[in-house]
């Protein structure tokens, strides 16, 4: 839980209680904070930006660069307890519940049924976007992590066909090593690594058994010859990555399967936000596939923006802002431009490529199968305690800190248990 009520904090809150009589006129902007700072991710908010400038809101933007947010989350704490709260920021799912928590969340219920809400949004989604019966976040859209992004080209060349299997994963691996190219473009950066390693579980384990350790934080399958052979499944992929891996970022890595510099990449589907502003297309330039041992399954996060108790007069661009991120057609077209799905269930696929339209299939059909499970490496999991513990122990693997398979359960056991 975040303590953060500081006497300014409440003072701002007081004032901002005075009520619609005392307040001046309101204020026309919308402030942001958020990690969007990639070409794909910068592109997709933009799309945003438009509609509310359409509707006469400025934008003011607070991008804190560093993929995956743990950043971003630092600046707003640090906001938050100033008293200085964003209209709205980027939260991932156990962040909202925690702010919600705080007491610091403002509350859309109103906009929410007049929008009719909560017919169309996902219940995996108001899990985490509803607290305590109020709307206090409004879901963007539902990444999913498990999947490969794979250069085309080099597929060709390397004669490498889709693999079904991890096996089958690491001889195409050995493929693309043999013919001089970069197999696996990665970043080494604690949540890359972790999201990655999402995939490996899953895979290893299938969806039963991601579910039990990393959503219910089972002991017995947290320390269970599982989870330890998923961490050899982790030594053995790591050693395709390239020397200067370290501290790379995810997009970064991204362009390297893009221009064809490397074979594949394992990430969530924001990596094809970057084929898009490239310009290439699926089956052409380009392949997604599920990470091999996960197909029919998707183990989903989804960016939130969190809605702040802000003063009386930044209430109505907080519930315009509200009400544009959950239309049905700007559901369409910032997703076909992010890489990630529609958070609500009515929206068509007609305007998404190949990829777009595999996700969203997936997307029902692991709900509709109970196979949709939350990421833990991307705060859908557990609290975020319990996420930066996780990937502290999988990133201290990943670069040789700890050593065996072994010895990296026993300290993920210690770590989540300390974090509980
Ligand atoms: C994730 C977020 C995505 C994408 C990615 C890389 O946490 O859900 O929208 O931005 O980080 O920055």
């Amino acid at each position: 839980m975040i303590k953060f009520l500081t006497t300014t904090a409440v003072l701002a809150l007081a004032v901002g209680g005075l009520g619609v009589s005392a307040r001046a006129a309101d204020v026309k902007e919308v402030q942001m904070l958020h990690w969007w700072t990639s070409g794909g991710e910068a592109a997709a908010l933009n799309v945003l930006k438009q509609d509310l400038s359409k509707e006469g809101y400025a934008w003011k933007d607070v991008p804190v660069a560093g993929g995956g947010g743990d950043a971003a989350m630092t600046a707003l704490k640090a906001m938050v307890a100033a008293g200085n709260y964003p209209t709205a920021s980027q939260m991932l799912g156990y962040t909202v519940l925690d702010y919600a928590q705080a007491g610091v969340m403002g509350d859309l219920t109103e906009t929410a049924k007049k929008e009719g809400w909560d017919k169309a949004v996902p219940q995996a989604l108001q899990k985490f976007s509803v607290y305590n019966g109020k709307w206090v976040a409004v879901p963007v859209n539902v990444h999913s992590v498990n999947w490969l992004w794979i250069n085309k080209a080099v597929m060709d060349k390397i004669g490498g066909k889709q693999p079904k299997t991890f096996d089958d994963l690491i001889a195409l691996l050995d493929k693309a090593k043999a013919a001089g190219v970069v197999p696996l473009a990665l970043g080494g950066q604690n949540w890359q690594e972790a999201t990655m390693f999402d995939s490996i579980v899953m895979s290893t384990g299938g969806p039963e058994f991601y579910k039990k350790a990393f959503n219910d934080l089972d002991e017995a399958s947290l320390k269970s010859d599982t989870m330890k052979k998923s961490f050899d499944n982790l030594a053995k992929i790591v050693k395709y990555v390239d020397p200067n891996f370290s501290g790379r970022d995810w997009n970064l890595a991204t362009a390297m399967v893009i221009k064809g510099d490397a074979l594949v990449q394992v990430m969530g589907d924001w990596a094809k936000g970057e084929f898009v502003a490239a310009k290439k297309t699926p089956d052409k330039d380009y392949l997604c596939y599920r990470f091999p041992g996960t197909e029919g399954s998707v183990i989903y996060n989804s960016d939130m923006f969190g809605m702040f108790n802000v003063p009386a007069d930044r209430k109505a661009a907080q519930g315009a802002l509200a009400a544009a991120t959950l239309s049905k057609s700007f559901q369409s077209a910032f997703n076909v431009v992010k890489g990630s799905v529609p958070a609500r269930t009515d929206v068509p696929d007609t305007a998404f490529d190949a990829c777009g339209k595999k996700g969203m299939a997936d997307l029902k059909a692991a709900n509709a199968d109970g196979k949709l499970v939350g990421s833990l490496a991307q705060g859908y999991g557990a609290a975020p305690a319990i996420a930066n513990a996780y990937k502290d122990v999988v990133s201290k693997f990943v670069h040789g800190q700890i050593k065996t398979s072994d010895e990296a359960v026993k300290q993920l056991v210690q770590a989540i248990d300390d974090a509980r």
